[in-house]
């Protein structure tokens, strides 16, 4: 449980199942993450459930944990499609499409196949992974128009050259924006560097009346939606594969254009 969406994660599976929290950054404000050794797994657990990426905190656990034989689920809305990925570690990994897919009101589920078949026992058939892979996902009426904008970024991405390319500039965007953070004795990033997220940088100036004076004014720059998750106050930079370098550089140039004026 690394942050907000771990933790909803927690509350929501809670009147289905026995939750056994493994590990929790919350000691250190989710600004860490716990250390592996101090992971608590459960072997006969179901499965273990983790959010790769924290959209709200901007911390990423870049590598796949080890689950054993427990299938590993992940939440990926916020990082699916940022970079090459082995699927085959997964039991199940989700993903809203909001972020790095299309238009929200679908989410993608990538299961391995002797994971379909459950839950089992009485309920409703669009809660089955079975039922909705044997209608080919149209069970209901999808939403089409989110599926169909789905696969025009799926080819648009291809056209990029996938996620390999797409891991590249993402790293490259990320590095960027936090050397600039880190070396500018104005901005920070609370985050633990080896775990700090390709797609949320959150930051700060120096104080709150000017993290507020730099949302309304970057805002009124063009820059869209500067302003942190108000659990966290200050600014967040998203940055999902459909931003490219040259926004990132204007964001950049921004900051040090503030940085000089309320430095
Ligand atoms: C990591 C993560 N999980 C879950 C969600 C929730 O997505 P939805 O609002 O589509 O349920 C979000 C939304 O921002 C998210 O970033």
């Amino acid at each position: 449980m690394t942050g907000q969406w771990g933790q909803k994660a927690v509350k929501e599976a809670k009147p289905y199942t026995n939750v056994h929290v493994a590990a929790t950054g919350e000691a250190d404000g989710s600004l860490k993450l716990p250390a592996r050794h101090t992971w608590q797994l459960a072997p006969n657990a179901a499965y273990l459930h983790y959010t790769p990426n924290e959209t709200i905190g901007g911390i990423a656990i870049h590598d796949i944990p080890d689950a054993g034989n427990v299938p590993l689920v992940a939440d990926m809305s916020s990082n699916i499609l940022s970079g090459p990925l082995d699927v085959s570690k997964f039991g199940l990994i989700y993903a809203g499409a909001q972020k790095n897919i299309g238009p929200s009101g679908i989410v993608v589920m990538i299961i391995r196949d002797d994971l379909l078949a459950r839950p089992t026992g009485n309920i409703a058939n669009i809660f089955k992974y079975s039922a909705q892979a044997a209608d080919g996902s149209m069970l209901n009426t999808p939403a089409t128009f989110s599926w169909y904008m789905a696969g025009r970024v799926f080819k648009w991405l291809q056209r990029q050259g996938g996620v390999a390319v797409m891991g590249e500039r993402n790293r490259a965007k990320a590095a960027r924006l936090y050397d600039y953070i880190d070396g500018s004795g104005f901005y920070s990033n609370p985050i633990e560097p080896s775990a700090r997220s390709l797609m949320n940088v959150p930051f700060r100036a120096p104080n709150e009346t000017l993290d507020e004076l730099f949302v309304k004014e970057s805002e009124a720059a063009g820059l869209l939606a500067p302003k942190g998750h108000r659990s966290v106050g200050g600014m967040r930079a998203s940055i999902y594969n459909a931003m490219p370098m040259a926004g990132v550089e204007a964001l950049i140039a921004f900051m040090q254009d503030f940085a000089k004026r309320n430095g």
